[in-house]
């Protein structure tokens, strides 16, 4: 058995979604989704250490940041230890560099971290099937944020299965000032979008596209249904991907349910002259390769 060790660090991506095709709302409330997710190198870091109370910090003060049990990254200890029936608690510590409220899943990556870190911080010895079912329960991109890459989601994102992406590309990602509220932003797809299917389809061609390497054609199949309700709620969006969209024509794509959006390059050159000219309009952004890989063990010290 290896010894259990004193302090574990995890580091989990952010992700954005190539595809973002959402159904009507189903009886529990939540959407039914077929989303092609891309974990992106923007990362949070957890570092977890045995503590006879749950608690949870951050190396950097940031607003919007819940610092209690409502913590999802607290919430995905106790669901692990609750799952195991062990009476263990632990200091969650994070180093957050995924953008807040920025519809790039960064609470749901620390969930993941977690449940990762103090798996092996506690040798749990937890399997992967188990780990995910725990995920699926804390949120709905949570396991997408174990395994990374680039994968199908369904469901409500929560059923993940990896697909084949040759694709290797940069993200110019413009952040905005404040946050979106995702459950607004679905509500206000439910207005917009009365005859929603039950079954959002499959992004075959996408699907294809990834598979086979062709970046422009991913750049002309991105779709994110979730992106007039997002203008709508924030019509500041407005102006910012017309910026983006004289840049890139093809590529441009909002985050999520927002605000961040996207833009596709696959010449980081040319994403650096994108950020650098973007930034001199007075816009916050930086770059982030795609695909990458899901929450990994990062230190055991
Ligand atoms: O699953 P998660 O906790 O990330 O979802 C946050 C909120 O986003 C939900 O409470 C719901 O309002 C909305 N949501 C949804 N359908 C999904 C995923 C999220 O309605 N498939």
């Amino acid at each position: 058995m290896v010894e259990p060790t004193a302090r574990v660090t995890v580091r989990a991506p952010a992700k954005i979604n190539l595809h973002l095709g959402v159904g009507g709302p189903r009886p529990d409330g939540m959407h039914p989704l077929a989303t092609v997710y891309q974990a992106v190198g923007l990362y949070d870091d957890v570092t977890v250490t045995d503590a006879a109370d749950w608690s949870v910090g951050l190396t950097a003060p940031i607003d919007g940041v819940p610092l209690d049990d409502d913590n999802i990254a607290v919430r995905a200890g106790r669901a692990l230890v609750a799952h195991h029936g062990v009476d263990l608690a632990a200091r969650i510590t994070i180093a957050k560099g995924i953008p807040v409220m920025g519809g790039m899943a960064g609470g749901s990556a620390d969930a993941a971290a977690t449940l990762l870190a103090l798996d092996r911080l506690w040798d749990l010895q937890t399997s992967d099937d188990d780990l995910l079912a725990i995920a699926a329960t804390l949120g709905s991109d949570v396991p997408f944020a174990l395994v990374g890459g680039t994968a199908l989601g369904t469901g409500r994102g929560e059923v993940v299965s990896p697909i084949p992406d040759s694709t290797s590309v940069w993200w110019v990602v413009v952040l905005a000032d404040e946050g979106l509220s995702t459950p607004a932003v679905y509500r206000h797809f439910d207005e917009l979008s009365p005859d929603a299917p039950a079954e959002p389809p499959i992004p075959r061609a996408l699907i294809d596209a990834l598979a086979d390497g062709y970046t422009e054609e991913v750049g002309a199949l991105l779709v994110n249904d979730l992106w007039p309700a997002a203008r709508d709620l924030r019509p500041d969006l407005v102006d910012v991907e017309e910026q983006l969209r004289l840049l890139t024509p093809d590529g441009v794509l909002l985050s999520g349910s927002g605000p961040t959006l996207l833009m596709l390059h696959d010449d980081v050159e040319e994403a650096r002259s994108a950020v650098t000219e973007l930034r001199e309009r007075g816009l916050r952004c930086t770059i982030a390769p795609g695909p990458v890989a899901g929450a990994h063990v990062v230190t055991y010290a």
